[in-house]
């Protein structure tokens, strides 16, 4: 199969301009103006922007957490992501206390093959570090599960100590892979929790509450140094608050390989929403939490300036009804997470670019090149160029769309932005040369996503 995307306006990291995409099998394989070049199938792209397909490397689709499972699984979720304009998902495989790494990076392929509608590859959660552990994380590496997310919260669940911390990390050393950081001081949390319920504090607000932005600063501080130490790069996770993210910038203002995401929940909602009436507040409890409106400014900055480097969603979504209610009456056991799969790249067009915060290339980056250079995918994977994938995005950014759980795709029963007006979104999603998205519609395959092995640090 061939295809040539036409008369769009090709945007790169580091480009812009007019020009032809031309397909053959799964690969771009040549780009130019006005090429006449024979081919089974056009796309028009007259008026829109031709864009890498959109890396999230921030998943968790059929994830069991918190006493119930994540809604969307791995044909839901991908199906989601796809509207979106998202062409590739990293997702998190657990190592349950006591399994091998191995073990568990064979159950999430289980959950992922014959349902996957793009490509995905996986994080390694570590629970549990022992020297056989550490012998496995060599191995996973070198088959392409080349990236690690330790816990410094969730203690009994996920929490690593800081030892086990170390040891990871001086491990990274040695077999090139990355460690993703939760970055919370998890002891400090828990006494804030049982505290809070011992005075009766249960409603969905006291999760945020008790998760103070100097406890996400603390763990952030102590995960740099201890990766300074070790002497490796670390990635922290899903980065809410402005004092987290001044960590990192003092980090990487002393040259350190500190880097950090952020997500489209820290840049459009807020602690406000918690306060929303009844129990509704539970529909954004999450880890870490929302922190007050001011950091949203900060954290845009942070984005800019390149303290930031990389927007993913933690998509991990639990429906209000018989997920969320869990924690009726006692906000600890509201399952942690929100939807966002779909929603990332018309939410980062719309108030990063048309607001006027981040360039145009600047969101291209964040949203697909600069996760793929960290996570081990480039060149193949989030640039428009010879040779990479064709995963390409024909994205208007004239469209309005008003986000709603009534159109959205996502296996969820409420969505955080309802009601909010988009300009800007997917209009036609190609993944390795097949159209998947035509014109807003999915038609795509389940189970044409292929498991990706990722690519070592060197
Ligand atoms: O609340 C969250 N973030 N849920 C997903 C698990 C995690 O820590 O990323
Ligand atoms: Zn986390
Ligand atoms: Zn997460």
């Amino acid at each position: 199969m061939s295809l040539l995307v036409k008369g769009g306006t090709i945007v790169t990291a580091s480009d812009q301009y007019r020009g032809d995409v031309f397909v053959e099998g799964e690969r771009i394989t040549t780009i130019g103006t006005s090429l006449d070049l024979p081919a089974d199938r056009v796309v028009d792209a007259s008026g829109k922007y031709v864009l890498p397909g959109g890396i999230d490397v921030h998943t968790h689709l059929d994830m069991p957490f918190g006493g119930t499972t994540s809604a969307d699984d791995f044909e839901s979720g991908t199906i989601a992501a796809a509207h979106g304009g998202t062409t590739t998902v990293v997702d998190f495989a657990i190592q349950y206390k006591g399994q091998t790494l191995h073990h568990a990076w064979e159950t999430w392929m289980k959950k992922a093959e014959g349902k996957a509608a793009i490509d995905y590859g996986f994080h390694m959660i570590v629970t549990e570090l022992t020297d056989q552990v550490e012998l496995e994380m060599d191995d996973l590496v070198r088959q392409g599960v080349t990236s690690f997310k330790l816990f410094m919260a969730y203690p009994g669940v996920f929490m690593l100590d800081d030892a086990s911390i170390f040891r990871a990390l001086l491990r990274t050393g040695k077999n090139g892979g990355t460690i993703c950081m939760h970055a919370e001081n998890g002891g400090v949390i828990d006494v804030l929790v049982k505290k809070a319920l011992a005075e009766g504090k249960t409603a969905p607000k006291y999760h945020a509450l008790t998760r103070p932005a100097r406890a996400e600063a603390e763990a952030t501080h102590r995960a740099i140094a201890l990766a300074e130490i070790a002497g490796v790069p670390i990635y922290i996770v899903h980065l809410s608050a402005a004092e987290a993210l001044e960590m990192v910038t003092e980090a990487r203002d002393r040259g350190l390989p500190a880097y950090a995401e952020t997500c489209p929940q820290y840049l459009f909602l807020s602690y406000d929403n918690y306060e929303e009436p009844g129990f509704a507040g539970a529909k954004y409890v999450m880890s870490p939490p929302l922190r007050p409106k001011e950091t949203q400014d900060r954290l845009w900055r942070g984005l800019a300036f390149n303290d930031l480097q990389a927007i993913s969603t933690d998509h991990c979504p639990f429906c209000m009804k018989e997920q969320k209610t869990l924690g009726e009456g006692d906000f600890s056991k509201i399952p942690n997470g929100a939807p966002g799969i779909e929603t990332r790249m018309s939410l980062v067009f719309d108030g990063g670019v048309r607001g006027g915060r981040i360039s145009l290339n600047r969101f291209v980056e964040l949203t697909a090149t600069s996760p793929a250079k960290i996570f081990g995918l480039f060149p193949r994977k989030g640039t428009i160029a010879p040779g990479s994938d064709a995963d390409i995005v024909v994205f208007d950014p004239e469209k309005k769309t008003t986000l709603s759980v009534k159109t959205l795709h996502m296996k969820v029963d409420y969505n955080p932005y309802e009601g909010r007006e988009v300009v800007g979104a997917a209009d036609t999603v190609i993944s390795r040369g097949r159209v998947i998205v035509d014109g807003g519609r999915f038609v795509g395959q389940a189970g044409a996503g292929a498991f990706l092995r990722r690519a070592a640090r060197t």
